[in-house]
């Protein structure tokens, strides 16, 4: 026992690498990880543990890890006694009934009756009985794409994100039973040695400045002095932009953070009051 506060992450699957880079941009270091079970960051008091994502939520429970990132999808079907400390944005999928190719399934009631393959039987299970269905679960702990093929189910209900899993076994997306990305998790926001309250307090603070970050770019542009109004009119900035003066007399630079998905929307009218020279930076950290 070292004191450091004990983070779960996927050993290997969809969250491992996004979770990594996560603790990458809050300027946490992790060398050295491939294949072992736990590393401690070179620069902040955090072990990483890296563990199946279904026992995640069960291994924060029991204390042998402070917090996690997993998904929902794992979280809700665990139901273990764990709190949702942030949304992390990343791992963003679906858990999809899906069917063969060359079958129909239309209504939600050509479910009844029907063989269900998952490796989520507790939300399937809800998932019926909040639509008054009634089929049969077969439950997986994984490979459940196969299960049509093999003819062992009718369907499966399984986690989707690019949807390659499933056009690589002919098998077409069907009705949505939950919308999952991934989470930190914690069993308690109090532990009993506050020193580790307060490393937790630290990434948190750090996870919510890269998130923060990421919704906002940083846009940069050329503009002639007598547009000035016009473009900070367009520009969907929370705050006043920067306005610097530029060696050539008639032109000023334009500097604004301003929300990512916005970019594109104002593009076409920026140019047209005669922006030039337009730079959209990616932000790393902010503080609010
Ligand atoms: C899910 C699911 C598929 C894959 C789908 O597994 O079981 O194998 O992801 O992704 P795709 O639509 O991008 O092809 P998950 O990552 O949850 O890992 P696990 O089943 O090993 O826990
Ligand atoms: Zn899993």
């Amino acid at each position: 026992m070292n004191g450091n506060l004990k983070l779960a992450v996927q050993k290997k699957g969809r969250l491992t690498d996004k979770s990594l880079e996560l603790l990458r941009l809050c300027g946490i270091d992790i060398e050295n990880y491939s294949e072992r079970l736990v590393v401690s960051a070179s620069n902040f008091p955090l072990d990483i543990l890296f563990l199946r994502d279904d026992d995640i939520p069960e291994y924060v429970q029991d204390g042998v890890a402070d917090v996690g990132i997993v998904g929902e999808n794992v979280i809700y079907e665990k139901q273990t006694k764990s709190s949702v400390l942030e949304k992390l944005g990343f791992g963003k999928c679906s858990l999809l009934m899906a069917y063969p190719e060359g079958r129909e399934l239309k209504n939600l009631d050509d479910i009844n009756g029907k063989t269900i393959a998952t490796s989520y039987p507790r939300i399937v299970k809800d998932f019926l009985l909040k639509n008054n269905l009634d089929a049969k679960l077969i439950e997986l702990s994984g490979s459940v794409e196969i299960a049509p093929s093999l003819g062992v189910a009718d369907l499966i209900c399984d986690i989707v994100s690019t949807g390659n899993t499933l056009m690589m076994n002919k098998l077409k997306k069907s009705f949505k039973v939950f919308d999952s990305q991934a989470v930190l998790i914690s069993a308690s926001t109090n532990f009993k040695d506050d020193e580790k309250n307060s490393i937790l307090n630290d990434l948190l603070r750090r996870i919510r400045s890269v998130l923060t970050a990421r919704a906002s770019k940083y846009l940069m542009m050329n503009v002639p002095k007598n547009s000035l109004n016009k473009i900070i009119k367009i520009i969907p900035s929370l705050k006043s932009p920067t306005v610097l003066h530029l060696a050539e007399e008639n032109m000023l630079a334009v500097h604004a953070v301003i929300p990512s998905n916005k970019f594109w929307d104002i593009v076409e009218a920026l140019k047209a009051a005669g922006a030039s020279g337009i730079l959209l930076l990616p932000i790393e950290n902010m503080i609010q």
